[in-house]
């Protein structure tokens, strides 16, 4: 639990230094102008597959200090969001992707034999920065070789001070963060990033996401006392004990206990999100996949509802969209039937998601966001779910807390 400790630890050390919290922007990696929503689509379904078959056979090894779990050199890489932070004295800026389902802050450190990925910014030279140290581990280096759905990375734990946040004014300098130091990769790049900031049962945050389609505006990740909000629309649920294994150790799992569509609460058995005596199952909430995916039962009901809703034609949308379920609009610019919302009935919080957060439309193809499970260990709430709503992740109070906002304006 070392790095859980740090994190905590960061959140600490943001708060002693007098910091409110911290702002970032997060920049949502995939989002290329011209890239339509169906390419956009069918790119992350493939990217949520590594990810959910790389966690499956992480959690079949039985995890570790060290994950492993094979590497396509093809995958379509790399993260979702990406964060600006900076390392060293001097601080030296550097991108970075952000992941809620792993725990280790990372970034590539010279010199590296020629085995790490070509990076955006300058590579950082621990050499040359005064706050630079080592972690010892009984007279040797820590090593990892820590593993996504996408590759590994490799190297050694050392701690230096972490400058956060975008705008000069709310900045916070944080000193002895362990982070790794990557002298070895299997990736040929991280698509535009040069680390990874992992905050898997991390410290107090929260952060805003932008609709997909919207490739325009920036999504927030508020960091420390600034996370917090509070009015008459937060609703607020535990989060449920993970599994003690490896990957599942880092997860945020929530408790569920039915959903409905409009008035219509689905048929759903009430141990269909329970975690297994194995440390599979469960539903965890996760900022690096994009699709929703849910165990076949319950998916199958949600799309019987949905189908008993919707008067249009089904339509194979597989190929374009990858989606399961999909219809053909009247035209390629009609606008969607209105859709009642969709609420995911948490312990003690009903999350209401509007049409638009279930349903996909472009070019006249209308689909629903979510997929059954095919690979991986737990049911996923992914990010198309959790658009425009701001998600407060507090693990001092072991709690999720949520309100609809409108995140570009956040
Ligand atoms: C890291 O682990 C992977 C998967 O087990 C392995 O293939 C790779 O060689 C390891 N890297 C290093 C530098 O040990
Ligand atoms: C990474 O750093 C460790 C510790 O200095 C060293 O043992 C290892 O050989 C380095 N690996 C590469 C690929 O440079
Ligand atoms: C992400 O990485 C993949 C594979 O490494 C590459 O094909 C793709 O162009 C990259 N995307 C971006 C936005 O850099
Ligand atoms: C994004 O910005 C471009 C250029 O300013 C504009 O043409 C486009 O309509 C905007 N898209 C959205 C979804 O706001
Ligand atoms: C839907 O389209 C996909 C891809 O074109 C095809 O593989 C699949 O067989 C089709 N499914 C049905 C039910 O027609
Ligand atoms: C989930 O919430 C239900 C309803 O409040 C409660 O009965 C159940 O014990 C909770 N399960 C877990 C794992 O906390
Ligand atoms: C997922 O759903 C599709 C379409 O409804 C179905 O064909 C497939 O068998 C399901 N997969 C699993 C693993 O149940």
């Amino acid at each position: 639990m070392a790095s859980l400790a740090v994190l905590i630890a960061l959140v600490g050390a943001m708060l002693a230094s007098g910091a409110a919290g911290v702002r970032v922007e997060l920049t949502r990696v995939h989002s290329r102008p011209g890239v339509t929503a169906s390419q956009f689509v069918r790119d992350a379904l493939r990217r949520d597959m590594h990810r959910h078959k790389a966690r499956e056979l992480a959690a079949s090894r039985g995890g570790g200090a060290t994950v492993s779990a094979p590497t396509r050199k093809d995958s379509p890489g790399g993260p979702e969001y990406l964060m600006t932070l900076a390392i060293g004295t001097p601080p030296l800026s550097y991108p970075a992707s952000f992941d809620t389902a792993s725990d280790l802050i990372w970034t590539q450190c010279a010199p590296c034999g020629g085995r790490c990925f070509p990076q955006p910014t300058q590579l950082y030279n621990p050499a040359g920065s005064a706050t630079f140290r080592v972690r010892d581990c009984g007279g040797s280096l820590c090593p990892y070789n820590i593993s996504y759905g996408t590759g590994w990375k490799s190297g050694f734990r050392a701690t230096e001070t972490f400058t956060f946040g975008s705008s000069p004014a709310c900045q916070a300098r944080v000193p002895g963060i362990t982070f790794g130091c990557s002298n070895a990769s299997s990736s040929s790049n991280f698509n535009g990033s040069s680390g990874l900031v992992g905050l898997g049962r991390g410290p107090l945050f929260s952060y805003c996401l932008t609709p997909f389609q919207d490739a325009n505006s920036t999504s927030t990740l508020l960091l420390g006392e600034s996370a917090a909000f509070s009015g008459a629309g937060v609703r607020s649920t535990p989060f449920v004990a993970s599994p003690s294994r490896l990957p599942m150790r880092v997860f945020y799992y929530l408790n569920l206990t039915g959903i409905s569509l409009g008035t219509k609460v689905l048929s759903i058995a009430p141990d269909a999100f329970s975690l297994k005596a194995d440390g599979t199952g469960g539903i965890i909430i996760d900022s690096d996949t994009t699709i929703t995916s849910l165990d076949d039962a319950v998916y199958q009901q949600i799309r019987a509802a949905v189908l008993a809703l919707v008067t249009l034609p089904t339509t194979n949308g597989s190929a374009a969209m990858g989606l399961d379920l999909c219809f053909a609009l009247p035209s390629p610019m009609s606008a969607p039937p209105a859709m009642p919302s969709m609420t995911l009935h948490f312990e003690g919080a009903d999350m209401v998601l509007p049409a638009d957060s279930y349903m996909i439309s472009e070019s006249g193809l209308w689909c629903l966001a979510m997929q059954n499970q095919t690979y991986g260990v737990a049911n996923i709430l992914g990010v198309c779910q959790q658009q425009n709503m701001h998600i407060l992740f507090d693990v001092r109070k072991e709690t999720l807390s949520f309100a609809p906002a409108k995140c570009s304006t956040l």
